[in-house]
């Protein structure tokens, strides 16, 4: 009865420990949760009543395909005086999140057989993406001394006469890696001369903690013309329930990729962009009060991770995670599928611990940690993880 598209796509791997993790709140036992990868702020008040008076002003009907044209206006200024891009209201489009905007960007721009490239570790929804839009994901194994970060030489083997796009994600969910402008003009140059559209995955662009943040499509004239530039207000703006993200690209992507989306959802609602247009107007305060929370968080949680012998961690220069090397345990623990999904079962049965396993980002020997959390939460945390570790004698 099902199609083969639904037929081909991988159940969620992270399901069978939320699963457990609602399990055990429900028998009363308390569990320490890092496995969120979801702000633990709210909405800035200024978005939250900007709403509230679009519905009693009745800004309830449809409107543009491709987003409140405010709303665009304003991130068209964003994009000019913060990522030094300079796209028209008419080349950006407003979706239902960051996956809605990569999913109308993977539809407009892949045909049935054509590759797209995902360096690992990936953002798990990529190969699901890929495949439900009728192209063939191409997993490419990255290195760690890069800090998983694709190299022009790990991307070159890689194409073929069928590759018509890459993800770059910056920063990187899961391992915080943040690209330098010198490695994204490497890879940019390689895309330019091979005709390889970049989707540069850039949900947690403002929450770096380098003093410099590069857009791949800034690089120049030609990356900007082979970039879809994929943002939103999820990560940044702790919008994740709102469902609000963008693509800034060509005009004649832009219209292709507004097409879609008319057909299949008409636009995103009315009243949550209104919301977004004062976060732009208003909410910058509340923006960098956020992240400025992350990189203490982060600060602590580095610290505490180096003085537990045997674990090592891939450089988080931003986003809000941390992707740990459980490996010198490998050889001393009992598993028979997949050793990080063994070593997080154990972490939650035994410890009270919820976090995510490598595997689910292409990476069996990592699980990711979340730091949205509050410090105790993530202190408590580290602490498991190290009386875990104790255990092997490392
Ligand atoms: C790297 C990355 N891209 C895209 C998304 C999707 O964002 P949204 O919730 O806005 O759809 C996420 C969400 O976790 C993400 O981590």
């Amino acid at each position: 009865m099902l199609s083969l598209k639904a037929q081909s796509m991988t159940p969620s791997m992270t399901l069978g420990i939320s699963t457990k993790v609602k399990e055990m709140k429900a028998q009363g036992i308390e569990i320490t949760n890092l496995s969120i990868g979801e702000p633990d702020f709210y909405t800035p008040k200024n978005a939250k009543t900007a709403a509230e008076i679009a519905i009693k002003n009745n800004k309830t009907k449809y409107d543009a395909a491709a987003g409140l044209l405010e709303l665009r206006k304003a991130l068209s200024k964003k994009l000019l005086a913060e990522n030094n891009l300079m796209y028209s209201p008419e080349e950006i489009v407003v979706s239902n999140g960051g996956k809605h905007a990569i999913t109308n960007t993977l539809i407009a721009l892949v045909d049935p057989g054509q590759e797209v490239i995902i360096p690992k570790p990936y953002w798990v929804s990529y190969p699901e993406m890929v495949k439900l839009t009728g192209g063939v994901p191409v997993l490419v194994d990255t290195k760690k001394e890069n800090n998983f970060k694709i190299t022009k030489d790990e991307l070159k083997a890689a194409i073929t006469d069928k590759t018509k796009a890459i993800f770059i994600t910056n920063p990187s969910n899961p391992t915080g890696a943040v690209y330098t402008k010198e490695e994204l003009t490497e890879i940019v140059d390689v895309c330019v001369e091979n005709k390889i559209y970049i989707l540069a995955d850039e949900l947690y662009e403002r929450i770096c903690y380098l003093d410099e943040f590069t857009s791949v499509a800034s690089i120049s004239d030609a990356a900007k013309e082979y970039t879809v530039t994929i943002n939103g207000f999820s990560k940044s703006a702790a919008m994740t329930g709102w469902r609000l993200g963008y693509t800034a690209t060509t005009k004649e992507l832009a219209k292709a990729i507004s097409g879609i989306q008319g057909h299949l959802v008409s636009h995103p609602c009315t009243i949550a962009q209104w919301a977004a247009v004062e976060v732009l107007n208003s909410c910058e305060g509340d923006m960098q009060k956020m992240v400025a929370a992350y990189r203490a968080r982060r600060d602590e949680a580095v610290a505490l991770f180096e003085e537990i012998p045997g674990l090592s961690l891939v450089q988080p220069d931003g986003a809000f995670y941390l992707f740990v090397d459980m490996s010198s345990i490998k050889d001393k623990l009992h598993y028979s599928d997949s050793f990080s999904m063994e070593v997080c079962n154990k972490l939650l049965e035994d410890h009270q611990l919820a976090v995510v396993p490598g595997v689910a980002f292409g990476n069996d020997d990592f699980i990711r940690i979340s730091y949205a959390a509050d410090i105790n939460d993530i202190k408590a945390g580290i602490e498991k993880i190290k009386n875990f570790v104790s255990g092997f004698n490392l």
